[in-house]
């Protein structure tokens, strides 16, 4: 038996995967959707175990997931978004302020894949709709080449320009290599401050050097700007070039909390201060994106979309 509609066609549904819950409180009253929920669990042979326990036909349905630690999170979510599909959703999008995979974008050695795309297209055929924050755009240049479904790419840079003016006096802003150079670029613009990127040779994971500094005016306060902090290591060597040169301990600033290991107590202890946005909770988090995801999930919500893509799994 097909469970009974909420409410009027266009009724939101927000749903959590687990670990987001706070994050989906914050967005469901700004997008006047329903808190759904779900129960995710695992089976004893490790097999995964969703079951949507709100009913959702008619709705247009939004899982939250953030997809730090992708693998272990995916299979839970494809489920997830096939019982909100199975239970007769109008639509079925994905609310993931942290996009994985984006750094796999290129072959390197031969035998390696491009996870990007292959990340994609495993997300494509399930969600009608995804919305993320600062994607690792890179040698993949927008979402479109890789995603098929429509997206939409919040920019955290606003956000961050807005706590740099507050905390910081007098910031110098550093990319701390040539990828960080968009996110660098476009804070600085906002903020009116001086900046510069860096380049930055990655010998593996855990080994990255990176080359000189360029001439910081004194006064000045260094802030290193990127995406993604995930061992640390990208911070910690333009910190520890800093160090050298006699600078102050820099204040160090991403948008996704990744922190592999005890890359954050490490960076803390070579900064003034760490700080993030909140795509990831994290201790660091402290620049709360809510706004500017709210107007772009409002935004995709209100896209006139074919109501239900037929199921291709
Ligand atoms: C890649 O180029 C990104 O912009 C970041 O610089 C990188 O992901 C940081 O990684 P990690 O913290 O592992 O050095």
């Amino acid at each position: 038996m097909t469970a009974p509609a909420v409410g009027l066609d266009s009724q939101r549904v927000l749903i959590a995967m687990p670990g987001c819950e706070a994050a989906t409180m914050r967005l469901a009253t700004p997008l006047s959707a329903e808190l759904g929920h779900a129960a995710v669990s695992h089976f004893p042979d490790g097999e995964s175990y969703v079951r949507l326990c709100t009913p959702v036909h008619g709705a247009e349905v939004a899982i939250v997931c953030t997809l730090d630690h992708p693998d272990e999170k995916l299979l839970p979510l494809l489920w997830l978004a096939i019982a909100a599909r199975e239970g007769g959703a109008r639509r079925v999008g994905l609310i993931a302020p942290y996009l994985p995979y984006m750094r796999q974008d290129v072959i390197f050695k031969a035998g390696e894949i491009r996870a990007a795309e292959h990340f994609a297209a495993l997300l494509n055929p399930v969600f009608d709709w995804l919305v993320t924050v600062d994607p690792h755009l890179h040698r993949i240049s927008h979402l479109s080449n890789v995603y098929c479904i429509p997206t939409a790419a919040v920019e955290a840079a606003p956000a961050i320009a807005a706590w740099i003016q507050t905390h910081v006096q007098a910031p110098f802003l550093i990319g701390p290599d040539e990828e960080s150079r968009q996110w660098v670029a476009h804070v600085a613009g906002i903020c009116q401050a001086p900046w510069a990127a860096l380049t930055k040779t990655r010998h593996s994971a855990w080994h990255v050097e990176i080359a000189e500094l360029p001439n910081i005016p004194t006064q000045s306060v260094p802030v290193l700007v990127d995406d993604i902090i995930s061992t640390g290591r990208t911070m910690l060597a333009a910190a520890d070039l800093l160090r050298r040169a006699g600078q102050p301990k820099p204040v160090c600033v991403g948008v996704h909390a990744v922190f592999a290991d005890n890359a954050y107590s490490q960076l803390c202890a070579a900064s003034a201060e760490v700080v993030t946005c909140d795509t990831i909770p994290h201790p660091s988090n402290q620049i709360a994106l809510t706004e500017p995801l709210v107007d772009a999930i409002s935004r995709i919500f209100d896209l006139p979309m074919p109501s239900s893509k037929q199921m291709l799994v």
